[in-house]
């Protein structure tokens, strides 16, 4: 399949940056919010003539692929008829004290992504940008040398295409398995954000701060082997 359109659903810190990132490599964008087109207007004018205000609905039906960067909570008010049968990139992490307490999550019975796959049984969910944070994006994006991301995914065919549009976006990919793996990226996971600062210790007091440093395949590799589970039920935020 070749990828032309990126629907966005979400038009926060990490959905803004993927629509620069995509419309940057050419690809054109539609890119919604929770409080409609109308309301995006400053975004569009700042982002340029290939991308566009859309409803979720109209940007689930755009897209080749659907980049869904929006809170755990707001899952269950998507769209599904029109994400059926459509490659969904998903970003979304589980925050107890935004969404709420989930029991199959916090029991360790389900990855995120996996809860995310039986909310929306029609589309296929692929599970990245997750575990960076939204300001490391573009100063990774393209860095030297190329910083590595992780994708999960189920179905290998539509797995294949979200590895190759971050390709397209301009990092590296690691296949790191199936969406019941994807434990290994999750908040306070081994796998999460850390992976990516620069100073450790100071992205621990201000993450905003960090300027953040590549990080090679070789080396995601190793850090998502020696990645621990987080303890889910304890997590505060
Ligand atoms: N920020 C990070 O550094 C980071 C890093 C990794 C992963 N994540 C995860 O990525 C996801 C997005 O995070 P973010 O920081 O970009 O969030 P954000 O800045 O709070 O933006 C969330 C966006 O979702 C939209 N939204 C909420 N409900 C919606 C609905 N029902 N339909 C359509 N759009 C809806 C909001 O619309 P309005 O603008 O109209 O309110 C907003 O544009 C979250 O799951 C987060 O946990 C974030």
């Amino acid at each position: 399949m070749s990828i032309n359109n990126i629907g966005i659903i979400g038009s926060g810190a990490i959905g803004q940056e993927i629509a620069r990132l995509a419309l940057a490599a050419g690809l054109s964008v539609a890119i919604s919010n929770s409080r409609g087109p109308e309301s995006l207007s400053d975004l569009i004018k700042n982002l340029g003539s290939n991308a566009h205000a859309a409803t979720a609905t109209e940007a689930a039906e755009f897209g080749d692929i659907i980049v869904l960067a929006i809170p755990l909570s707001a899952y269950a008010q998507l769209p599904t008829q029109a994400l059926a049968g459509k490659t969904v990139l998903s970003t979304g992490n589980y925050y107890p004290a935004r969404d709420g307490r989930i029991e199959i999550l916090d029991s360790l019975k389900s990855t995120t992504a996996e809860l995310e796959t039986a909310l929306l049984p029609d589309a296929s969910i692929v599970k990245a940008f997750n575990n960076i944070v939204a300001h490391h994006i573009p100063l990774l994006a393209h860095s030297t040398p190329k910083t590595a991301l992780p994708v999960f995914g189920d179905d290998q065919a539509t797995k294949a295409e979200v590895l190759e549009l971050i390709r397209t976006l301009g990092f590296d990919t690691v296949d790191a398995g199936n969406l019941a793996d994807s434990w290994r990226t999750e908040p306070e996971s081994g796998g999460y954000t850390l992976t990516y600062a620069a100073d450790r210790a100071g992205f621990a007091a201000d993450y905003l701060a960090d300027r953040g440093q590549p990080v090679t395949f070789a080396q995601l590799e190793a850090v998502l082997l020696g990645s621990q589970r987080a303890d889910v039920a304890a997590r505060q935020f």
